[in-house]
C-alpha cells in the first residue's frame, strides 16, 4: 500500500494540524470543510504554525512555502477521489461523523482507506456507516499534532489487519510514535487523561483549591507541561466532555461523570481557548499560572497524582493496555516528563 494522496475533513486546530503533519512529511494534502468560512480559518490555522515554526527557525520560509504549497483546500468531498487515506477530524457528534463517512464512502475510490481522529467515539459504530468497515481504522492524534508524537491506530473488529499495519507505518514514516489499540472507551491516552483533567476539576468546584493552585501544582511539583485546566482549554470543553460521556457510559462510575463547570462553562459558551475563554479568559497572552499557597499545592498534587496512578494501574490490569504503551501515550501525547509506571516507581504520598 503507497500513501502519496491524504485528504482531511474539518480544518479546525486539530485538522490544520494533522494537514500540515502530512504536508510537511511530503505528501499531497487535500483539506476540505464545510464552509469556505471554515477552510479560511483551516488555511489561518496551518499559516499560523508554519510562522512560528519560521520565526523559531526550525523551517525556512522556502520550506514553509513548499509546505504550504502542497496543500489543495475546497469544500467539496469530490476533491477526495482519488485519496489514499481521509483522515476525519470533525467535532464529536456521532451522526456527523456517520453522514461524513457515508459521503466518503461514496466518493473516494474502493482501495481508499478512511480514518477517524475520534477522541473517544465509537470506531466500529462509525465503519458501520460505509460499505468498507475493513477500510476504517481510527487514527487518533494529540494536541498540538505537529508537536505530539504519539498517534493511537484504533482497529475496529471488522479492520482488515493489512490496513491497520499499513497506518501504523505510515504514522511511523511521518515521524509520529504509533500504538495500535482495540476500540475501547477513550482508548489509552483519554481515558487516563480526562478522569484525571475530570477530577481537577471536581476539586476546584469543590473549593478545595483555585484554579492557580491546581494548575501550578501539577506544573510545579509533577513537572507537567500544562496544569489539567489549562490543559481542558487547549483541547476544548466540549471535547472534553464528550470523551467523558463515552467514559462515563462504560464505567457508569459517577466521579467519570463531566465536572459541573465543565458543562455551566459550555452553556456559558465558553468552550476554551478556540472560543478565547474557559477555565482562563485568552484575550490576552496566557502565562502559567502560580500560587504561593505552597502547602495547598502540594496537598493537591498528592490527590491528583494519586487518583491518576491508581487509573493507570487499573487500565493496565483490566488489559486495557500495556505499562508501556501507556507510558509512552502520555509521554508522546501529552508531553509528560515520564509515564505513570515510571512515577509510580518513585512517586511517595
Ligand atoms: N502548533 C504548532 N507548534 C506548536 C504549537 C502549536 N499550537 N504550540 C507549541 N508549539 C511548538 C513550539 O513551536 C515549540 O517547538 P520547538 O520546541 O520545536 O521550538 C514547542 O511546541 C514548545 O512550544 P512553546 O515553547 O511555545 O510552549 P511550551 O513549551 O509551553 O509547549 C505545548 C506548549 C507543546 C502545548 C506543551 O505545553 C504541551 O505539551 N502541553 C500538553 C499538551 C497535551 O497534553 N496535549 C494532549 C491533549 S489530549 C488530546 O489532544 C487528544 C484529544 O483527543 C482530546
Amino acid at each position: 500500500m503507497t500513501f502519496e494522496r491524504i485528504g482531511v475533513v474539518g480544518l479546525g486546530i486539530m485538522g490544520a494540524g494533522i494537514v500540515e503533519v502530512f504536508a510537511k512529511a511530503g505528501l499531497q494534502v487535500i483539506g476540505v470543510a464545510e464552509s469556505e468560512s471554515a477552510v479560511e480559518q483551516g488555511k489561518k490555522n496551518l499559516a499560523t504554525s508554519l510562522d512560528r515554526a519560521v520565526s523559531r527557525e526550525k523551517i525556512t520560509q522556502v520550506q514553509a512555502d513548499e509546505i504550504s504549497s502542497r496543500v489543495t483546500w475546497g469544500t467539496d468531498f469530490e476533491l477526495f477521489a482519488e485519496c489514499d487515506l481521509v483522515v476525519e477530524a470533525a467535532p464529536e457528534i456521532i451522526g456527523l461523523k456517520q453522514q461524513i463517512f457515508s459521503e466518503l464512502d461514496r466518493v473516494v475510490k474502493p482501495e481508499g482507506i478512511l480514518a477517524s481522529n475520534t477522541s473517544s467515539l465509537s470506531v466500529t459504530a462509525i465503519a458501520q456507516s460505509t460499505d468498507r468497515p475493513e477500510q476504517v481504522v481510527g487514527m487518533h492524534f494529540f494536541n498540538p499534532a505537529p508537536v505530539q508524537k504519539f498517534v493511537e491506530v484504533i482497529s475496529t473488529e471488522k479492520s482488515h489487519a493489512d490496513i491497520v499495519a499499513a497506518v501504523t507505518e505510515l504514522a511511523r514514516s511521518i515521524g509520529k510514535s504509533p500504538a495500535t489499540v482495540g476500540d475501547k472507551p477513550g482508548f489509552i491516552v483519554n481515558k487516563l487523561l480526562l478522569t484525571y483533567l475530570n477530577h481537577a476539576v471536581r476539586l476546584l468546584d469543590e473549593g478545595v483549591a483555585s484554579r492557580e493552585t491546581i494548575d501550578s501544582a501539577m506544573r510545579e511539583i509533577a513537572k507537567f507541561p500544562m496544569g489539567p485546566l489549562e490543559l481542558l482549554d487547549l483541547i476544548g470543553l466540549d471535547t472534553s466532555v464528550e470523551v467523558l460521556h463515552t467514559i462515563f457510559a462504560d464505567t457508569q462510575d459517577p466521579l467519570d461523570a463531566p465536572a459541573s463547570s465543565l458543562t455551566t462553562l459550555i452553556a456559558d459558551g465558553h468552550k476554551g481557548r478556540k472560543t478565547g475563554a474557559g477555565f482562563y479568559d485568552y484575550s490576552n497572552k496566557h502565562e502559567a499560572p502560580t500560587s504561593a499557597d505552597d502547602d495547598l499545592k502540594i496537598q493537591v498534587h498528592e490527590t491528583l497524582m494519586k487518583a491518576y496512578l491508581h487509573t493507570a494501574r487499573q487500565m493496565n490490569d483490566s488489559g486495557y493496555a500495556s505499562k508501556s504503551d501507556i507510558d509512552m501515550g502520555m509521554k508522546l501525547g501529552c508531553g509528560l516528563p515520564e509515564g505513570p509506571f515510571e512515577t509510580m516507581s518513585h512517586f511517595v504520598a
